[in-house]
């Protein structure tokens, strides 16, 4: 595919000048404006066109390798938090769990496991390291577009998803900062984000698009997928720990656990630590620029309770229902 002239965005947030054959895709796509922005519905998924051309140009350079591990999720529902864990787990022999100086404390976790559409961004091409340990990357695309070696490989994707009403909430207060900051646009309402959460459109969205796809995927392939949800790490996070180590092919032995790594582990990278840390209380990412802060809010399940009204959680549980009725997955 020619990605020659890379996107060029107004300040809508509207593609005005694409790459030639990524101008014919976007062309052909559904496109909705939307948060403040314009997003594209590409195989089932909306994208934000930036993240689209990144992940079309990671499809044709990434080589994934059979020990690499990839952290795929859903906006808001923990990528923060999974990220520091399976960091912390998958190089607890580099880095010993207990030190003061473990990078967890010093370097914020999308920076540890770095997103394909931000690493691929601009056609940039990265130099990885070819290190014979896992690797780690993250994304939120949806499987159909993921490199055929991620898909291909025995390659291990760890999926997280959340429930719905939270995830909403989540990301309703995370647009609304990323509003703020730009300071040209007025804040989203809770109605008119709502009624656009509930149509599926949003950032990678549906998510019940998403986590269906990916948990059809951990049945049919359990040694390739691992399906997470956020309430069940934050009900018993010990055990889920334990199942990112085995699957990751790293088990902690008898050893660690008598002697607490686990919970370690747990302490190192919960939401009062990590919220906690200089670097994200104060540190920045400059692509994008997001303030490292504003990935922790609450860290708590059902905080929807304060936001949504009777009607809008039974309006958002219908169509949550229909969308996931069948198929053995629950999302609340
Ligand atoms: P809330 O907005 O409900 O508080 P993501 O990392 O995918 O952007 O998700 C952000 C959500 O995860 C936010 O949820 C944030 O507070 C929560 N979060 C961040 N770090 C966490 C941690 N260590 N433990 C639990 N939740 C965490």
């Amino acid at each position: 595919m020619d990605f020659s002239h890379t996107l060029q965005i107004n300040s809508q947030g509207e593609v005005v000048q694409f790459g030639n054959e990524f101008q014919r895709i976007l062309q052909c796509l559904p496109k909705e404006s939307a948060w403040r922005t314009f997003l594209y519905k590409y195989q089932g998924i909306w994208y934000y066109p930036k993240s689209l051309e990144a992940l079309l140009f990671t499809q044709e350079h990434f080589q994934a390798k059979a020990t690499d591990v990839v952290v795929v999720t859903t906006p808001k529902a923990g990528t923060t938090w999974l990220k520091a864990l399976v960091f912390a787990i998958t190089k607890r022999n580099r880095y010993v769990v207990s030190d003061p100086n473990h990078p967890i404390l010093t370097t914020n976790s999308h920076e540890l496991v770095p997103f394909f559409e931000f690493m691929y961004r601009h056609n940039n091409i990265p130099d990885l390291p070819n290190q014979p340990c896992s690797r780690l990357f993250s994304t939120h695309s949806g499987f159909n577009l993921l490199p055929d070696s991620v898909k291909n490989t025995s390659c291990r994707i760890i999926y997280l998803c959340r429930n719905p009403k939270d995830n909403f909430v989540s990301l309703w207060h995370f647009m609304n900062k990323a509003v703020a900051e730009c300071d040209t646009e007025p804040l989203i309402p809770l109605e008119e984000a709502f009624e656009l959460y509930c149509k599926g459109i949003h950032g990678f969205g549906p998510i019940w698009n998403h986590a269906l796809e990916y948990w059809k995927l951990s049945l049919q392939r359990p040694d390739q997928v691992l399906f997470l949800k956020y309430e069940d790490m934050m009900g018993d996070t010990t055990s889920q720990i334990k199942r990112i180590a085995e699957f990751s092919g790293c088990p902690f032995s008898l050893k660690e656990e008598s002697e607490g790594v686990i919970d370690q582990v747990i302490k190192m990278c919960s939401f009062e630590n990590l919220s906690n840390l200089e670097v994200n209380k104060n540190g920045k990412r400059v692509v994008p620029f997001i303030e490292n802060k504003n990935y922790f809010r609450k860290g708590e399940v059902g905080d929807w309770i304060n936001y949504l009204s009777p009607s809008m959680v039974e309006q958002l549980d219908q169509v949550v229902e229909k969308k996931l009725h069948g198929s053995g997955l629950t999302l609340s």
